[in-house]
């Protein structure tokens, strides 16, 4: 088999070990590449004329990717992956107990295990350079950082500090990596390997410089027991209100971190191989890597045949509103370049830009972005009330009113400008891309591009195909998204696509559930006790009541036999309860924030509060089972390629929980068949809105949606 490893010693007894997997694009820390390390640890701890060493990588942009994801997902007996553990620790101990000082040159991203051998050097160097992250994600894997990491990453960052990342599973820019001390020097990316080799050449001159570490304050806090105590009660109660329980990782690393620090190192390691033996075969992780593995998958391939996506140079944003803004700025931010905004009101328009600045200023506050890259970047969008500049864009994406008639009409002047290569995307939430792109010269480069706001932080695109769409246009989309740092998931035009259409089941629900006389936080406190990140009034509210009332009328028209609302909804936009935007909703809002329920809802709506302390277990099943149901007919209709496409769109899209793995993985793990019995009870009590369609009996027939849904294959080409 090819080597890994490459080791190189020079006269001044440098030695040079560059990791570089054969065959792999980021290296990863698989069973070989662990029996080859460990070969070449006794190696050279044997040779006498090194002095010092230095770990880099041979991959350009990444140092190590962890360890392999795919023995930890098929691990099955938690004996077997304690000893996976110890074996790493092991290991990694060996390395650091060499008898000469070892550097680590993170020169890419690190992760994981990556981290973990660079806690055991001496020293680590990074590169300052931006695209960077340096971490331990175990915990969003649901496992804890196996090899040393839950123990070595305190010693050398402090207390607050690791917690801080690893119970988030947080990776690191460079430059917080540097302040935490977990870097020892940031140097420039262009002189990197000369000021590593300078940096070693110093420390075999004896020149050792000082170790870095945790603040003054920290230490002295973390320093006593009581301050200690103070951190981890703290840190735990964190844990508690983000996970609320459901993510055992979080909670199982603040336990062995508490060992290590204060009944020392080898309890500490003995704990974290505890850990990972009850936590790595645990449904919970298996979910987790299952969803790691879908946003891998989506993140390369799922291009369709037939269509080289377009060079993107130059671009255009219509409408400079709410979405607008926001595409703008990520268009300049992360392609960089040029985007012209175009709005009919001067007014919108120096709104659009202030939105972009903003988001611009709030990077730089955040250290992403120096200043004047900043003021670079938000240079590129230029504002302006024509097409001037139109005649050589190769990509607009339209984000005015949701107004057919009006898109059908910029779509038509668009297409008579920009060049006929230009991709046409429009960003509308529930109109057909048939009939935007209606009467457009040359229809199939009209595709659907779905942001979801705000979009600077949410991750998911649905693209959208219409009947015409190029394979060109498509694949456009999904390489632009890519480089925008979101989730491409492509879906087929039709009412609410696949996203809102799914949540519009269990939104429906939740406005029945008030109807029948339960009270907004049970239903609220329901949603968000099953995993969901908000319930679904204080999402309604997020959302703003106009643009979920017009979806509802246009789902519940395309869906009449199984999507209806009761007659109040209207009732609230004509109240003027618009949710967030207008500070006015279900909830209360005070000083900008979303306080408690109205309890003037229910007189405005006529519904009587009557049910107190209702089975949360059993709302949640009303809110989730509608939304399975149509799954299955989402699927049949080829509105999107696959069971795990479906899920990942899901929790990236609405923020399903990823603990559960997705919609339709959570039904399979439940038994569809079994389900589909509930479905039918509540049929009985409720009405036909809830019997299982047949999309639904065929899943069952065919033993689940992963196994009737799971191939990756095309819609068409
Ligand atoms: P908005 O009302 O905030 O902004 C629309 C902007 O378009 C306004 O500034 C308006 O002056 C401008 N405009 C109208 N006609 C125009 C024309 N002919 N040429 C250029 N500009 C024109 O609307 P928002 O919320 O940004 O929505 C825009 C689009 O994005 C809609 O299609 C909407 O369905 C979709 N969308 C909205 C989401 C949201 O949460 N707001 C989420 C996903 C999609």
């Amino acid at each position: 088999m090819a080597q890994a490893f490459h080791l190189d010693i020079a006269d001044n007894g440098l030695a040079t070990v560059v990791f570089d997997q054969p065959d792999r694009k980021a290296n990863v820390f698989t069973r070989e590449a662990m029996e080859e390390l460990s070969a070449l640890v006794s190696q050279l701890s044997e040779r006498s004329e090194i002095r010092c060493a230095v770990l880099a990588s041979g991959k350009e942009r990444i140092f190590i990717a962890g360890a392999d994801v795919d023995a930890i997902a098929g691990v099955t007996d938690p004996a077997e992956a304690e000893r996976g553990s110890r074996e790493g620790q092991e290991l990694f101990d060996r390395w650091e107990a060499l008898p000469f000082p070892t550097i680590a040159a993170v020169r890419g991203a690190c992760m994981g295990g990556g981290t973990e051998i660079s806690l055991s050097c001496d020293y680590i160097l990074l590169s300052d350079r931006e695209d960077i992250r340096i971490g331990l994600p175990e915990t969003k894997l649901g496992i804890v950082p196996g090899w040393g990491g839950c123990t070595k990453l305190p010693r050398k960052v402090g207390l607050t500090a690791a917690l801080d990342m690893i119970l988030a599973g947080k990776a690191v820019r460079p430059y917080k990596a540097f302040k935490i001390g977990l870097a020892d020097a940031l140097l420039p990316e262009p002189s990197f390997h000369r000021e590593v080799r300078r940096f070693a050449e110093g420390v075999i001159a004896g020149k050792t410089p000082k170790p870095r570490g945790s603040s003054f304050k920290a230490k002295m806090l973390e320093k006593n027991p009581l301050g200690r105590r103070i951190v981890f009660d703290q840190a735990r109660k964190q844990v508690l209100k983000t996970t609320k329980g459901n993510y055992p990782a979080p909670l199982r690393a603040l336990e062995v971190v508490r060992t290590a620090v204060s009944e020392g190192h080898r309890a500490g390691l003995a704990a974290e191989a505890r850990a990972i033996g009850e936590l790595a075969v645990s449904p919970v992780a298996k979910n987790l890597i299952h969803l790691f593995h879908m946003i891998e998958a989506a993140k390369s391939g799922g291009f369709l045949e037939g269509g080289e996506p377009a060079k993107i140079r130059s671009t255009a944003v219509l409408g400079a509103g709410v979405m607008g803004g926001g595409i703008a700025q990520i268009l300049a931010g992360k392609l960089d370049a040029p985007v012209r905004l175009k709005d009919i009101g001067s007014e919108a328009l120096a709104k659009g830009i202030e939105h972009a600045g903003g988001l611009f200023r709030k990077q730089v506050r955040r250290r992403w972005l120096s200043k004047p890259e900043a003021e670079r970047k938000l240079a590129l969008i230029r504002p302006t009330l024509d097409y001037s500049g139109f005649e050589n864009v190769d990509f607009v994406i339209e984000a005015i009113v949701e107004k057919l008639e009006v898109k059908q009409a910029v779509f038509a002047e668009l297409a008579a400008i920009a060049p006929q290569t230009a991709v046409l995307a429009s960003n509308t939430s529930s109109l057909s891309i048939d009939s935007i792109g209606k009467n457009t010269a040359h229809p199939e480069r009209v595709v659907g591009m779905h942001f979801f706001n705000p979009v600077d932080r949410m991750p998911l695109v649905e693209v959208v195909v219409g009947e015409t769409t190029s394979a060109r246009a498509i694949n456009t989309i999904i390489e632009i998204s890519r480089k925008l740092g979101k989730t491409p998931i492509v879906v087929k035009s039709g009412p609410g696509f696949l996203v809102n259409r799914l949540l519009a089941f269990t939104m429906a629900e939740a406005m029945w559930l008030l109807n029948e006389g339960h009270r907004m936080e049970d239903l609220d406190r329901a949603a968000s006790s099953w995993g969901m990140p908000m319930g679904p009034y204080a999402l309604t509210d997020e959302v703003g009541l106009d643009t979920a009332v017009h979806v509802s009328h246009i789902l519940s028209e395309a869906f009449p036999d199984r999507l209806t609302y009761p007659n109040w909804m209207d009732r609230m936009v004509e109240d003027g309860r618009l949710g967030t935007k207008a500070q006015k909703g279900f909830y209360l809002y005070e000083k900008g924030r979303r306080t408690r329920p109205d309890p003037e809802i229910y007189r405005l709506l006529g519904i009587e509060r009557k049910i107190d302390n209702p089975d949360s277990g059993r709302i949640a099943e009303r809110l989730i089972l509608p939304m399975v149901n149509e799954a299955a007919r989402c699927l049949e209709e080829e509105v999107v390629r696959s069971a795990a496409d479906l899920d990942l769109a899901m929790i990236m899209g609405t923020g399903f929980p990823p603990f559960r793995g997705g919609l339709c993985r959570w039904a399979d793990s439940q038994g569809v068949a079994k389900l589909a019995e509930e479905m039918e009870a509540w049929a009985e009590k409720l009405g036909d809105r809830f019997r299982p369609g047949d999309a639904l009996e065929r899943v069952i027939e065919s033993g689940g949606f992963y196994s009737k849904y799971s191939r990756p294959d095309p819609p068409r080409t």
